[in-house]
């Protein structure tokens, strides 16, 4: 099966990777299903992630994101994706779709990348949309022990919140359409370190896999895609990337 991988690979001419926050797992980025599951018990996706939860309970959502943005700017990027970042190097052309929020693919030196979640790195006001700056410090900051007030815009006096899509929330059309035209036109796709559990991002990957274009999956455990896609390689990310780097363009 390797071998099938590896030439299919080396002949692409547009590659397309999309990843999930397996990819950032080992970088210390808790995934969303797997470390989380205990959290999400308790907090619930529908009140840390959506305009309604954040209206009702500020202090808990901000405080949510402030963990992981420490978290974030703590991390550093692990082998899974700077292997992405040099699979752009090596091919014609490579389309990286994200559904991370982090910046630790462009901190591996992956450029235009598509964001389809958003940043939270940055931030805006709820009502007016008026950009807000974090300072540049970093702190420990603990979930749930640390609620924290959002800041208030400077323009209009609202809360500020995370500049991320949140449940109900539509994705940032401009980066989903040339998602879309990518998954559409490219050789080969590269499912990383994503359950596909939240949708549209869940489609790309089927999109994929009714063009009959060959498909790839890197994941540490099962997922519907499983028996969809043409090679379904179980490990992790950091692992298996680098890996198949090497055999299909150092050996
Ligand atoms: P999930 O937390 O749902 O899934 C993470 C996936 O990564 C799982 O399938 C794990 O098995 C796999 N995984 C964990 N560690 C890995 C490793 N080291 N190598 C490879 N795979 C690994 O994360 P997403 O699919 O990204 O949305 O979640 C999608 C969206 O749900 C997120 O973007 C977020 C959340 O609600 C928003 O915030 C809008
Ligand atoms: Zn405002």
């Amino acid at each position: 099966m390797i071998s099938g991988t590896l030439t299919r690979l080396k002949e692409t001419t547009h590659l397309v990777v999309l990843t999930g926050a397996g990819i950032s797992a080992e970088s210390g980025i808790p995934t969303f299903r797997d470390a989380m599951t205990g959290l999400w018990k308790n907090y619930s996706p529908e009140k840390l992630s959506s305009a309604k939860g954040f209206s009702q309970d500020p202090a808990l959502a901000w405080g949510w994101y402030e963990w992981r943005r420490h978290k974030a700017l703590r991390a550093e990027p692990n082998a899974g994706h700077q292997t992405i970042a040099k699979l752009a190097t090596k091919l014609p052309k490579v389309t990286l779709i994200t559904q991370n929020v982090d910046d630790l693919h462009e901190r591996a030196g992956s450029q235009n990348v598509l964001h389809l979640h958003g940043s939270i790195h940055t931030a805006r006001c709820f009502e007016c949309r008026h950009p807000y700056e974090h300072p540049e410090t970093s702190a420990i900051v603990k979930f749930p022990e640390s609620r924290i007030e959002p800041p208030k815009c400077e323009k209009c006096g609202n809360w500020v919140r995370p500049n991320v899509v949140w449940f109900r929330e539509l994705l940032p059309a401009k980066a989903l359409r040339e998602a879309e035209l990518a998954v559409k036109e490219c050789d080969l796709m590269l499912i990383v370190g994503t359950s596909g559990f939240v949708y549209p991002v869940a489609n790309l990957p089927l999109l994929a896999i009714e063009r009959n274009i060959t498909t790839i999956q890197v994941n540490l455990t099962e997922t519907d895609l499983d028996t969809k896609v043409t090679f379904d390689l179980k490990g992790k990310a950091g692992v298996i990337l680098p890996e198949l780097y090497k055999m299909a363009f150092e050996e």
